[in-house]
């Protein structure tokens, strides 16, 4: 049997650097909220894969509906000779996305093609060029999605030239000091100075942001946003990529704002780990494309189409919403209570909307500076210790909880048992 180190060590020589790696464990099998290694160790996972799990893995309903569908077909293509799956989906995508009336869907396969569908749409349908992102934001790794990212390193150094007509303006993040007065008056001084909002055809918002920290988008601001964008004739995307489907305790992260947007990218946990992505919007902005200008081979496969009809079925049934704002509490009581411990020092901050849970460490709270290594050390350490955990944020100290929803309460505290050992190790080993 190879051991995960062997692997690893192949790996190096046979994968290019820039593919990251969160861990150095190589997965043999999974169940639930639990990975188990090549070497058959036993790991909580509070990654669901990036957010991707969320009905956990191997749930049997996904498991028996991606069976059926392969005793069928695996691949006949959409634009060839088309199969139900893909519009009865659509059809449910239409009637739940956080979009303002009558809505269509169309599927591809990954994040960041749900990205570039919907700036596509958004052009022809407008007629203008420019597209509005916000730093921190992440909108996936081709050459639309990191345009549209706002970190520079590790996504979008040495990858450029970027497609034109993107403008990134600050993000509203009250804990680093940006409120959503000044975030506002950023996107105004925009207009003013650099580029006239006729000119603009979108405003693409994350309403937590993800990969960029967690950090929530007051809805506040997202209200005055959708109004900046009725006032100016510009659509309002919502990259629910990694808020989606009950995540932050709704359905979609836009809800708990009362915003509806235009068009509404989904990927991620819509499919249970197949890769499939999803646009829905208004009726009238996607259908301004012609006929074969979207698309694409392998776009809404019949297998991934499957899976995803029985994520919303189990998400539904399991009541998945009402998992994750149990699940947040625990995660949220426990961090704030770990946070009152007075030898720790390195808490900044505790936040989360549902189970989309973080926590943001510094050198010394008093000072707030990031602490990159601790968290980097505290991911070692959690993953010795049987625990997956991964990083985000802008300074690389923000700590992520993404556990499967179908995860119990005893599992998600013993991951949290975990977490605050391995916490208090990563401390003594950095000092
Ligand atoms: C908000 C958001 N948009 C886009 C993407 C890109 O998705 P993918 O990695 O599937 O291309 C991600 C991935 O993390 C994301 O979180």
């Amino acid at each position: 049997m190879a051991l995960s180190a062997e692997i690893h060590e192949r790996r190096a020589a046979a994968v290019p650097r820039g593919v990251g790696h969160a861990t150095a464990i190589y997965a043999k099998r999974a169940k639930n909220a639990e990975i188990w290694s090549e070497e058959g160790k036993r790991y909580i996972d509070f990654g669901a894969g990036i957010a991707v799990v969320n009905t956990g893995h191997q749930h049997p309903r996904i498991v028996a509906a991606v069976e059926e569908q392969m005793k069928a077909f695996a691949h006949v293509c959409f634009q060839v000779t088309p199969y139900e799956t893909y519009v009865s989906l659509a059809e449910r995508l239409n009637a739940i996305a956080p979009v303002s009336g009558a809505a269509k869907t169309m599927l591809v396969s990954t994040g960041a093609e749900a990205v570039e569908n919907a700036v596509k749409v958004a052009r022809a349908y407008t007629g203008r060029p420019g597209i509005v992102s916000f730093s921190g934001g992440f909108h996936g790794r081709t050459h639309m999605g990191m345009a549209l990212t706002g970190k520079v390193v590790p996504y979008k150094k040495g990858f450029g030239p970027f497609p034109a007509d993107i403008y990134n303006v600050v993000f509203p993040n009250t804990y680093h000091g940006v409120t959503s007065e000044q975030s506002l008056e950023a996107i105004k001084a925009l207009f003013k100075y650099s580029v006239d909002p006729s000119s603009i055809a979108a405003i693409i918002i994350e309403p937590v942001q993800g990969e960029g920290g967690f950090y929530i988008a007051p809805f506040d601001f997202l209200r005055a946003l959708r109004t900046l964008c009725d006032e100016h004739g510009i659509l309002l995307i919502a990259d629910e990529i990694q808020t989606g489907f009950a995540r932050t305790g709704k359905m979609f992260g836009l809800e708990h704002s009362g915003v509806k947007a235009d068009v509404a990218t989904m990927a991620k946990g819509l499919a249970g780990g197949f890769p499939l992505s999803a646009i829905t919007g208004r009726t009238d902005v996607m259908d301004a494309s012609n006929p074969g200008g979207l698309g694409g081979t392998y776009a809404g496969s019949p297998v991934a189409c499957a899976a995803a009809h029985a994520v919303l079925d189990i998400i539904a049934e399991e009541r998945l919403c009402d998992r994750a704002n149990a699940i947040g509490d625990i995660i949220l009581n426990r961090c704030n209570r770990i946070r009152s411990r007075s030898n720790l020092n390195c808490i900044g901050d505790v936040r989360g909307l549902g189970a989309m849970c973080a926590i943001e460490l510094v050198k010394d709270v008093a000072s707030g500076e990031p602490a990159p290594q601790l968290t980097q050390t505290l991911m070692k350490v959690a993953n010795e210790n049987g625990l997956i955990l991964l990083s985000c944020g802008t300074y690389g100290n923000v700590i992520r909880f993404l556990v499967p929803l179908t995860a119990s309460d005893d599992l998600v505290r013993e991951g949290m048992d975990i977490f605050e050992t391995s916490l208090s190790e990563a401390v003594t080993r950095v000092a």
